[in-house]
């Protein structure tokens, strides 16, 4: 299942890096932080043909389409982003990923994560460890003060600007530095790698960080919400994730903070 999941990653990618005019296909969703490309529907389109193919029985969530309820009584179900990223994509950084997900049961089976610039392909199997083009990654085993953060800004919610400034306040002055870097996938999957400790962002969609947490988690990362509760599969949630040592020492920041 994971060999057929990277090639349909494969094709997605192939999509977006043909993909011009970028710039002038982009439309507002909800408000001028929320765009949508038509290559966004598209890469979906082409992953809920592709996917639904392989796995006929499967329910599917991807960003761009209606949410049915009914997802969660199946046994199986892709969770998918086809464009995570999707800002970056536009102005033409080269930092976005097609992230697929695969749940069983509630729990997330497979998880495939593809930035078509670079190449770089992470993959996990719950249970069977993470990968970065066919290599076995591993989280870093550094304390809290020697572990980049990145942060993810939340930014279609106004409503967690305080929240999310104050976090930001905390956590700054007890980490090495800091990267916003645009995409929350690949910012899971960059601590999977080892390139980077620690990850917070106050709310995240379901396909934001299905695929990414499994493959941090099997990296050997913690990954929870901000309270250190587990996120639900199939709701928005906010994450805290990050090596051991990084991620219990932010954690009990972040809940002494609430306390006072
Ligand atoms: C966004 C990116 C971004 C994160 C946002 C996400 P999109 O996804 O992952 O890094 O900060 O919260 O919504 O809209 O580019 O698919
Ligand atoms: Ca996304
Ligand atoms: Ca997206």
């Amino acid at each position: 299942m994971l060999q057929e999941l990277t090639q349909i990653a494969r094709e997605a990618g192939d999509l977006i890096r043909s993909a011009r005019d970028v710039q002038s296909s982009a439309a507002e969703k909800t408000g001028p932080r929320d765009l949508v490309t038509k290559y966004d529907l598209m890469v979906q389109e082409l992953l809920r043909r592709r996917l639904l193919e392989l796995l006929p029985e499967a329910g599917f969530l991807g960003e761009e389409g209606e949410h049915s309820q009914s997802l969660r009584s199946r046994e199986w179900c892709f969770i998918v982003d086809p464009i995570d990223g999707t800002t970056n994509f536009i102005q033409g950084y080269h930092n976005s990923c097609v992230s697929i997900g695969l749940a069983r049961g509630g729990r997330m089976e497979y998880g495939v994560v593809f930035n078509p610039y670079d190449r770089e392909l992470y993959a996990a199997r719950r249970g069977g460890g993470a990968s970065l083009n066919g290599s076995p990654i591993h989280c870093q085993d550094r304390a809290l003060d020697h572990s980049l953060l990145i942060f993810g800004s939340a930014l279609y919610y106004r409503e967690l600007v305080p929240q999310t400034l104050g976090l930001f306040n905390l956590a700054f002055p007890l980490v090495q530095d800091v990267r916003r870097f645009g995409s929350a996938a690949l910012d899971l999957c960059y601590l999977a790698a080892g390139k980077a400790g620690i990850f917070f962002e106050a709310r995240l969609c379901p396909w934001d960080y299905a695929a990414g947490a499994l493959i941090a988690r099997e990296a050997g990362c913690m990954v929870s919400q901000l309270d250190g509760s587990a996120p639900a599969l199939f709701e928005k949630s906010s994450i805290l994730a990050g090596s051991p040592r990084a991620y219990t020492a932010l954690l009990q920041q972040f809940g002494t903070a609430k306390e006072n």
